[in-house]
């Protein structure tokens, strides 16, 4: 059964939810770990993370001091082409990804490859809360607390290789249950990737919720990447496969329209889409356009990954 996907969750909801899925993930990588020693000290330990998590929201160790974007406009205004092209096509069609059994390939240049259970991908690596601005190139900003951990953590763990350059990301291919698939709107599946600099970043993160509850469907359960200083379409949703590789692959949006989307995708006011100028934004919920800051305000963080290069034409 897909887990369904029901808006009116209060947050007294969730964390039974939250528990529950969790526990349930949590069954599925010990029944392949095959010892139920490791179960009870694992289940503390999982329980434990998704507690500290709602802990460490409720100190704010990090904060953004900009007022958060409704969880309903997050969950109901979304870009999600398998579920559908419209902004509210995802949320309606939410039942149809496939959550159960969920598993992440990782494959390429890593010392560690394999196929992982959400469970196993997950359990080590201890969740925080990041609240951080989000800007797509449509020309609308969200501020949204994501819940995560940073992708380097998960890179060290697999030990890239000399060879490893890019990391790569792709979505679920299935277009017997992902109703936006059986159109041609984009090459399926949905591929992004990062420089490995890029990836290894302390901002750079794999979210698994947003606003103390795990990820809606719609918004990329069960695991995400979130690039804060990049357009949107760079954090791909739902991913089943990370892998890595010396030549600089193929991306979603960079291979249907090269001219509209750069590979970086770094948010620049001073570089206009062809439809969408880049130098305002709206932030959903205001009425008024505000400026786009370069690399969407986290500049002094990134700009030094990009010292040398023409922004311009690496756009
Ligand atoms: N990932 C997948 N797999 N499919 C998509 O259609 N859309 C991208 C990105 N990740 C997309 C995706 C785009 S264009 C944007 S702007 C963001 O997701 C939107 O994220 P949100 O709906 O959670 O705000």
């Amino acid at each position: 059964m897909p887990l369904r996907w029901n808006p009116d969750l209060t947050a007294a909801d969730v964390t039974p939810e939250t528990l529950f899925r969790q526990r349930r993930l949590l069954m599925k990588g010990v029944a392949a770990a095959s010892a139920s020693a490791v179960f009870s000290a694992a289940t503390e330990q999982l329980l434990a993370a998704a507690q500290k998590e709602i802990a460490d929201v409720r100190k704010g160790v990090i904060t953004l001091d900009e007022a958060q974007t409704p969880f309903k406009d997050v969950s109901t205004y979304t870009n999600f082409y398998e579920l559908g092209s419209g902004k509210t096509t995802p949320s309606a069609n939410a039942d149809r990804l496939p959550l159960d059994s969920w598993q992440v390939n990782i494959a390429g240049a890593f010392q560690q490859t394999g196929t992982f259970s959400m469970a196993e991908l997950l359990q080590p690596h201890p969740l925080e809360e990041r609240i951080y601005r989000f800007r797509c190139v449509e020309g609308w900003s969200m501020v949204i607390p994501w819940i995560g951990f940073p992708l380097k953590d998960l890179l060290q763990r697999l030990q890239p290789t000399k060879a490893a350059r890019f990391i790569s990301f792709e979505t679920l291919y299935d277009p017997s249950q992902l109703p936006g698939q059986k159109e041609k709107v984009l090459p399926w599946p949905y591929r992004e990737a990062l420089r490995l600099d890029e990836a290894m970043h302390p901002l750079t993160i794999l979210a698994v919720g947003m606003y103390g509850r795990q990820l809606p469907p719609q918004n990329g359960a069960p695991i995400r990447l979130v690039v804060p200083w990049k357009y949107g379409f760079k954090s791909i949703k739902s991913i089943v496969r990370i892998s890595a590789g010396y030549e600089q692959p193929q991306t979603t949006w960079n291979q249907l329209a090269p001219d509209e989307y750069g590979f970086y995708a770094n948010v620049n006011p001073e570089v206009d889409h062809p439809r969408w100028p880049q130098n305002k934004e709206r932030r959903i919920g205001e009425l008024l356009r505000r400026a786009t800051l370069p690399f969407n305000g986290y500049g002094d963080e990134v700009a030094s990954l990009y010292k040398d290069m023409d922004l311009h034409h690496y756009f």
